[in-house]
């Protein structure tokens, strides 16, 4: 068995959204630790660049496969495609989000986020999850969001989907006992990557609190998927923040929440 540098089992990592962003920052850190990559996105040009930096920095095998997650066909031809490969390690980190009022945000947007946040992730992860349990061993890393912990009005339907990532992959880690095989999930706060931009985040009150940097958020929650951790916050405010919701009152949750994302120059 081939070992990486950090005596862990090297092996084959399956990263989506890996074409910036925290994808970027862990196919780095998987690569350094001398795995190879499967990297998935939408853009051909951005994964063939990374792959090949990959390749001759760490002398590690890195394979782009330019898929719309978010579409389902596409999905379900991703998942045909890499059925005699063995994964690993899984990091389902492709996302987006979307501010604004539910009812006012075009509906084809909002398909395909749950699309690609809800059933992307969790059909990728069925398929790679039997595997690993057959062989005995398996990493599983889930990408959700602070916004999971609490309904949040302007983020609506990310927030709900991160709820669902975050309940989905605790769920799993259970099933997953005595495997050999874990789910970990990460809750980011707002991190400086292309998300904002996509969201149309960065009027949002939220942001007034400051940016985490993309590689100090996927080096924890990396380090937190290797040791099979359950759940990774990111930075004391957020973690002060998931857990100050446990003793608000429910209908307080939201407002709270709602103050924060919306836009600074908003008077609603
Ligand atoms: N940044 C934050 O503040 C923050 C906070 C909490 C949670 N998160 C979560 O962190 C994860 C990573 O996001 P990020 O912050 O790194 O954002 P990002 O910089 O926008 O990166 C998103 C990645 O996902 C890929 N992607 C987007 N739509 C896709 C699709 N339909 N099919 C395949 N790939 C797709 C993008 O590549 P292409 O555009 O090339 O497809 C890109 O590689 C997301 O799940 C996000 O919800 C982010």
């Amino acid at each position: 068995m081939k070992h990486s540098k950090g005596n862990v089992r090297a092996g084959i990592a399956l990263i989506t959204g890996a074409s910036g962003g925290l994808g970027l920052e862990f196919a780095k850190m998987f690569a350094e630790e001398g795995h190879d990559l499967i990297l998935v996105a939408r853009s051909g040009d951005k994964l063939n660049h990374v792959c090949a930096e990959l390749r001759s920095s760490f002398g590690v095998e890195a394979t782009s496969y330019v898929v719309d997650l978010s579409a389902p066909e596409q999905l379900e031809q991703f998942v045909q495609d890499i059925a005699g490969i063995r994964i690993d390690y899984l990091v389902n980190n492709a996302g987006f989000g979307d501010t604004g009022y539910f009812y006012l945000r075009p509906w084809k947007l909002q398909l395909e986020m749950i699309n690609l946040n809800i059933l992307a992730l969790s059909r990728i992860t069925h398929h790679c999850a039997a595997g690993m349990v057959e062989r005995g061993f398996g990493r599983i890393l889930n990408i959700a969001s602070t916004g999971a912990f609490q309904p949040s009005p302007f983020f609506n339907v990310y927030a709900a989907t991160k709820a669902y990532v975050l309940s989905f992959t605790e769920a799993l880690q259970v099933e997953l006992r005595g495997t050999g095989v874990t789910a970990t999930v990460s809750c980011p706060g707002p991190t400086e990557t292309g998300f904002h931009a996509r969201a149309g985040s960065y009027r949002s009150r939220i942001m007034n609190m400051g940016l985490m940097s993309g590689e100090r958020v996927a080096k924890k929650a990396y380090r937190a998927m290797m040791k099979g951790q359950s759940l990774v916050l990111h930075g004391l405010r957020n973690a002060l923040m998931a857990f100050s919701i446990r003793l608000t009152p429910r209908s307080i949750a939201p407002k709270a929440a709602h103050y924060f994302m919306k836009y600074n120059d908003d008077a609603q």
